[in-house]
């Protein structure tokens, strides 16, 4: 069936800047990582996506090697894009990485020039697109020159094929060093997607901070701890859930007793808020101004939907927020 987007899409979405670019990003943007590769229900994958869409979310976060298998996501999102959403090209903000392994030789993976663009070229053929607006370095390489990956960034920027470059997984002295050498380029680090959630606060130690003196924006991954910090496992692991997918990066052993005692604590904190806890996940990210974004993945509509309604309240008591950390210690 053809679609339709909602017309009211712009009108429950909270946008905000990111860093100090003029790109405004929603508060919350969806990941492709799971459930949009071949091995998953592609009329489920057309039906988030669509979604999202109508809730105002205009941000669509990918990698080269999101499936599985690897480039599979790229290529489903491709055709949703052109069966549905090709005439919304200017409302979207499309980012891509490379940085993990994705094709066999030296040259498939890490940081150098020689990857980055072949992989970006692949990215943008998969996709069918001829730019992405955020291209990032998915990681830092130890053995290739800054200079080398950043220039590789600005390349990307200066071809037209990315709008804007950023990077992940970099610490705070990696951040530091490649904000100076992209501006001194001229093509400033727009922004930065840490892993940050309840249950991994490392960016709270320095990350946020330089992101602040930098004017970086930043975008928060595994939000929900891939799904720990919901109602899902509190009676064990359910069936087709990512902790009992074969390919799912969620293992089963770190489903804890000691973390599950945790999720049951943060689960009736978040019933007091009249929150699922999903929903006060969420909300406790975006309690920090220095976050833009909140990236969180989705295997259903409803997910998605409950993850949205996270935004009827962002605020925290302080009491709230020390019985939070209270049981995070
Ligand atoms: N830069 C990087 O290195 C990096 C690394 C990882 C991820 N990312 C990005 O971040 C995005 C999000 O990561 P993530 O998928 O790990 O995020 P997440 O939001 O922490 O976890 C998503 C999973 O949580 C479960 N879930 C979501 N909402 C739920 C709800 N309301 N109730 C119950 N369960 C719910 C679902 O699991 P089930 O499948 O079990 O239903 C879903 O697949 C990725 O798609 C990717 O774009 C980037």
């Amino acid at each position: 069936m053809s679609y339709l987007p909602s017309g009211n899409r712009y009108t429950s979405m909270i946008y905000n800047y990111c860093g100090k670019s003029g790109l405004k990003l929603p508060a919350i943007s969806l990941g492709l990582w799971h459930n949009f590769g071949d091995v998953d229900n592609f009329d489920i994958s057309r039906q988030i996506l669509l979604k999202a869409f109508d809730a105002g979310i205009t941000h669509f976060d990918l990698a080269n090697n999101y499936g599985p298998p690897p480039g599979s996501a790229e290529k489903n999102f491709g055709i949703i894009l052109k069966n549905d959403l090709k005439n919304y090209r200017d409302e979207l903000i499309i980012s891509t990485k490379a940085g993990y392994q994705m094709w066999d030789g030296p040259y498939g993976e890490w940081g150098s020039r020689k990857y980055l663009i072949a992989s970006l070229d692949q990215s943008l053929k998969r996709m069918g697109i001829d730019y992405v607006d955020i291209f990032y370095s998915h990681r830092p390489d130890p053995d290739t020159p800054l200079e080398e990956t950043m220039g590789a960034l600005d390349h990307a920027v200066r071809q037209g094929k990315a709008l804007y470059a950023g990077i992940s997984n970099y610490n705070p002295e990696q951040t530091k060093k490649a904000a100076r050498i992209l501006r001194a380029l001229g093509t400033p680090c727009l922004i930065h997607q840490p892993k940050y959630s309840m249950f991994v606060r490392q960016a709270e130690d320095k990350l946020f901070d330089v992101l602040d003196d930098e004017g970086i924006g930043s975008i928060a991954f595994s939000p929900l701890a891939q799904g720990l910090l919901t109602d899902k496992y509190l009676d064990g692991i359910p069936e087709g859930s990512r902790a009992a997918k074969p390919h799912g990066f969620l293992r089963k052993e770190e489903v804890t007793t000691d973390k599950i005692e945790r999720i049951r604590k943060l689960n009736d904190i978040a019933l007091k808020r009249n929150q699922s806890l999903a929903q006060m996940a969420i909300a406790w990210i975006l309690r920090d101004r220095r976050v833009t974004s909140v990236l969180v993945g989705v295997s259903s509509v409803d997910q998605l939907n409950d993850n949205l309604k996270s935004l009827d309240n962002i605020k925290f008591e302080t009491k709230e927020l020390k019985s939070i950390d209270a049981v995070l210690e």
